[in-house]
């Protein structure tokens, strides 16, 4: 097998692996899922969790070092902490970190944590229970932060996950950061991307990084940018200068990072995404499904990163929205 590093033709270096482990959904978000009749991919279509931990191993052969799993929603798929302990056995794997909308992490918290898990970025964009409603179409607030507490207690490493959409969430924007700091909870406010299904997305419908550094400077106190940062993490991380707590941004309209990009995905049903909006992806699973060699996959691997383009185009009129939806890629 070919092990050299995954370097592209742009000369980024993929070391970060991000699993979507089922495209399946508890709630419906309208910026990720249509409200009703959500389509599904058949269970067939879906790795098996053996299945995905052989792609970990293989790519950790190739210098993958991190791992993140998300959805859909992670949880509402069966054992999810076996594939976890799979994951955790892999000595090469450096982090595994796990994006839920913790509706069903009370539930799991323990679980997850004895499989090996220490890192959970848990998706909610708002405290207020109505809007949370409006957001979500399902009333799931309550067992979302039964779901954090619980987290919290069980000892995990939480982050949280907010989107960012104007004329929505101004009013979330300080609440959110000072639960954070009071439970020393790191606030990332995600800029709202044309990912949803339903074609919504345009880019006054943006909640920009700037607008809310100035709403959370306003509202709470001065921030500074933390210095030395990782270059290749995607958020840009503020504190507060009286040193209580600390917010992120991933600013993926008003300050694309793709130059830095580290990532590369793989969906349930088995393709490889060099890039969210990849318009192009690559089959893994005929070759996880019929004898291939761990050298085919990770050669099918290597095949996706070359092909991996400079970065999306949000921001010009040749931007293309990518034909599947947040739930199904993963974000
Ligand atoms: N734009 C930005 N972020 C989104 N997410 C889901 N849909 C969108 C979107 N259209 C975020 C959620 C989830 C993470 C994987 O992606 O916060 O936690
Ligand atoms: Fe579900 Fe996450 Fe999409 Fe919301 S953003 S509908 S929680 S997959």
């Amino acid at each position: 097998m070919n092990t050299a590093p995954l370097y592209d033709t742009f000369g980024r270096l993929h070391d970060n692996l991000r699993i979507s482990v089922t495209d399946r959904c508890n709630i419906r978000c309208f910026y990720c899922m249509p409200e009703m009749d959500a389509q599904y991919m058949p269970r067939e279509e879906i790795l098996s969790w053996e299945e995905m931990a052989r792609v970990v191993r293989v790519a950790a052969k190739l210098g993958v070092r991190k791992i993140r799993i998300t959805g859909g929603e992670p949880l509402v798929r069966k054992n999810l902490s076996f594939l976890i302990r799979e994951i955790n056995a892999i000595e090469e794997i450096e982090d595994i970190a796990l994006t839920t909308n913790g509706v069903l992490l009370a539930a799991q918290a323990q679980e997850l944590y004895d499989a090996g898990l220490r890192r959970l970025n848990i998706h909610i964009d708002t405290l207020d229970r109505a809007k949370f409603l409006k957001i979500t179409r399902r009333d799931e607030f309550d067992r979302v932060m039964a779901g954090i507490d619980a987290a919290l207690s069980t000892g995990f490493k939480v982050k949280i996950n907010a989107v960012a959409v104007k004329n929505l969430v101004e009013e979330d924007i300080v609440p959110l950061a000072r639960f954070g700091r009071e439970r020393g909870i790191e606030i990332r406010y995600i800029e709202f991307m044309p990912l949803d299904s339903q074609g919504l997305w345009d880019k006054s419908k943006v909640l920009l990084q700037d607008d809310m550094l100035k709403m959370l400077e306003q509202g709470i106190g001065p921030l500074e940018e933390i210095p030395d940062r990782d270059p290749r993490a995607p958020a840009s991380e503020y504190r507060f200068k009286d040193g209580i707590g600390q917010v992120g941004f991933i600013a993926s309209v008003s300050k694309p990072f793709c130059m830095n990009c580290n990532r590369i995905r793989l969906t349930s049903d088995g393709k490889l995404r060099y890039c969210l909006f990849a318009i192009e992806e690559t089959d893994l699973k005929g070759l996880l499904r019929d004898g291939s060699s761990d050298a085919a996959i990770a050669d099918t691997i290597r095949e996706n990163i070359r092909q991996k383009w400079v970065g999306h185009e949000i921001n010009t009129v040749q931007f293309v929205a990518p034909p599947r939806p947040m739930h199904s890629i993963g974000g």
